[in-house]
């Protein structure tokens, strides 16, 4: 029953709450992201009682970024776990270093391209290069592609546009800002459903609030699988 391209943002509150989620969502769910909120309460114990107990996928949503050595110490620390993805930034000599971090390991590295809570005026601001900011992500999709990146994150906009790079082939993209069709966006502006982003050519889908929030969270994430698996809903939603 379950679909390992719908990958569950565990952002509640604690440790037990995580697990008292994936209680709730029992075999209906299979992979799990952990990020920087829960990882500073206990998150890394509960990701390796989700893996070793529950049989689930992992993806430490960490976002490392510092110098090379100290990268590379992290990642190398990390992949001592037994766990699945590992987010660092897209720049290239970040991503070179996790990956030397993780060597012999199956942990996959995945690079950030622009985090979507920015726009160009906080690109300006941090004197990042002009330009069209679905471009630059594009670009920086590339440039993390050809410094060995497993993957890297996107939103599902500029995911067709990554997806069809010589680079991308073989690749993992992974996007989160998905909504089903009618729900509720929360402070999430460019979305798209969960069938738009799989057309789309990503591998993986990201959801948070729709489920955890969703007085029936297993009901919720089943839907979201259905629509995984219905071509109308690209035509519903467009
Ligand atoms: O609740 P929602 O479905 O919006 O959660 C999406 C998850 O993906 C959250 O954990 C959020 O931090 C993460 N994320 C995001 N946009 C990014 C990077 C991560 O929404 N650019």
């Amino acid at each position: 029953m379950s679909d390992d391209r719908l990958i569950v943002a565990m952002d509640v509150p604690n440790a037990l709450a995580g697990l008292k989620l994936a209680e709730e969502l029992g075999n209906a769910v299979s992979f799990y992201k952990i990020g920087l909120g829960m990882l500073t309460g206990g998150g890394l114990a509960l990701a390796n009682e989700l893996k070793e107990e529950h049989g689930k996928r992992i993806f430490l949503d960490m976002k490392l970024f510092d110098i090379p050595a100290t990268v590379e110490a992290a990642v190398r620390g990390l992949s001592q776990f037994n766990l699945d993805f590992l987010t660092v930034h897209g720049d290239p000599y970040v991503v070179r270093a996790a990956k030397e971090g993780a060597a012999g390991k199956d942990l996959k590295i995945l690079g950030v391209t622009v985090l979507t809570s920015l726009d160009r005026d906080n690109l300006d601001e941090a004197m990042i290069r002009e330009g069209d900011l679905a471009e630059i992500t594009v670009e920086r999709a590339a440039r993390a592609f050809d410094a060995g990146a497993d993957g890297i994150i996107t939103s599902p906009n500029e995911a067709a546009a990554i997806r069809a790079l010589p680079q991308a082939e073989g690749r993992l993209i992974v996007t989160p800002g998905v909504r089903p069709y009618g729900a509720e966006l929360g402070d999430q502006k460019r979305v798209a459903t969960p069938a738009q982003a799989i057309a789309n050519g990503v591998d993986h889908i990201v959801v948070g609030r729709p489920i955890w929030k969703a007085p029936n969270p297993r009901q919720a994430a089943m839907a979201i699988l259905q629509e995984l698996n219905s071509p109308q809903a690209v035509v519903s939603n467009s």
